[in-house]
């Protein structure tokens, strides 16, 4: 008797870090119900120096023996005169697709591939999947009211010959509050951009692949999940089938050894449900001017806060995409009084209705993911249409 095949899924983050721990979270989630699988995880080269992903791969790789990581080899990119960073992560992924190919040809010698789960980035991958008989998902790693505009996102295009920049609209995106066009992420305001097109084609690929699967909770956008699966946001085809299998989040990463850094310390001290989070993301990277805004704009807030404050970007080769040394804050910050002003918006009505808000959600969160919750539900879903396959 033949020896039973293994059966694996495929997952392919975009390298940088955040998106590349919310495919590791997603694979963990797939494992905790479906143990007997394999998880192998595609990383391409980082097309940046965005922080090293290698520390963290390999405490992964040492604590979870069913995921394996397979790494991609380099590519040369050719010069780009696109002043935004996504273009040079698509155009890497796009240059990676012959790799792509060879490793899931070698991968599927020794396993049975149910899915290839793609990052938003990695559309170019839907094709390779698609020659290989592979059922192409896309993982979401945002909220379904970004999947919404992004899904949406040719529908507008083809209403206007204008660029985003030029045009002093509001665009009404199915399901989202509207947005001024100018408010637009940055590589979307000019159409003329190689990151327009990209962002575009991906919206194609989306809506022509096998499902999408979000980091997002039913309850948590009601209004814009019933948009997107009434259809509203492709208009011109079908809808494929969206799996809200949030929240995903990602347990502590100190193994007990490490220091205490100093911010979680005082954050201890703080009272519970007092203070506010500001972080955006490993390239939410702001100006001298704008950090100091922000700095005034908590001020007056009155709110206690922990802010991940990043260098602003030095030019190289015109991108904001190098990892930065560590900030001088003294030298960023307006003299840092800001303890003395602060006022606690949190004994105020607004604030008392936001924490509850935020409380409930937190619940329906909980809820979710709990046994028969919805997204507990859609997980289930989402393993039955790849078990179809
Ligand atoms: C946009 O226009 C193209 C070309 O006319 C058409 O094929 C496509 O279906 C349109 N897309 C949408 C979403 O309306």
């Amino acid at each position: 008797m033949a020896a039973m095949e293994e059966e694996a899924i495929v997952l392919f983050p975009t390298p940088a870090i955040g998106h590349l721990i919310s495919m590791v979270e997603l694979a963990k989630l797939i494992l905790t119900h479906h143990p007997s699988l394999a998880i192998h995880i595609l990383i391409a080269p980082q097309p940046y120096n965005a922080g090293s992903t290698s520390p963290y791969i390999a405490t992964v790789s040492a604590t979870i023996p069913s995921i394996t990581f397979h790494n991609l080899p380099n590519v040369d990119l050719p010069p780009t005169s696109s002043p935004n960073h996504e273009t040079l992560t698509f155009e890497l992924l796009r240059l990676n697709n012959p790799n792509l190919h060879q490793s899931l040809r070698s991968i599927s010698e020794t396993f049975t591939i149910h899915a290839l789960i793609m990052d938003s980035f990695c559309f170019h991958a839907l094709s390779v999947a698609v020659e290989l008989n592979i059922p192409g998902y896309y993982f979401h790693t945002s909220c379904a009211s970004s999947l919404s505009c992004f899904l949406y996102l040719p529908t507008v295009h083809n209403a206007t010959t204008k660029s985003f920049k030029d045009l002093d609209n509001l665009i009404d995106f199915p399901g989202v509050p509207p947005i001024p066009s100018g408010d637009t992420p940055k590589p979307l305001l000019d159409r003329n951009d190689p990151a327009y097109d990209c962002f575009l084609n991906c919206a194609f690929s989306m809506a022509k692949s096998a499902g999408i699967i979000i980091n997002s909770f039913e309850s948590l956008e009601p209004r814009v999940n019933k948009a997107i699966s009434e259809g509203l946001c492709v208009p011109d085809g079908p809808t494929p089938p969206i799996f809200c299998i949030g929240p995903l989040i990602a347990a502590s990463r100190s193994g007990g050894e490490e220091a205490v850094p100093d911010c979680l310390r005082w954050l201890d001290l703080q009272p519970s449900g007092s203070v506010v989070f500001l972080c955006f993301g490993s390239l939410g990277l702001f100006s001298i001017e704008q950090l100091k805004e922000i700095a005034i704009g908590l001020e007056r807030s009155g709110l206690r806060f922990l802010w991940v404050v990043r260098n602003p970007p030095t030019q190289e080769h015109g991108l904001a995409v190098t990892a930065q040394p560590e900030p001088d804050l003294d030298l960023l910050l307006p003299p840092a009084e800001v303890e003395k002003r602060v006022r606690e918006l949190m004994d105020s009505e607004e604030g008392n209705s936001i924490r509850e808000r935020t409380l409930s959600m937190k619940n329906e969160a909980k809820a979710a993911l709990s046994e028969g919750g919805s997204s507990r539900i859609a997980l289930a879903k989402f393993a039955e249409s790849w078990k179809q396959c």
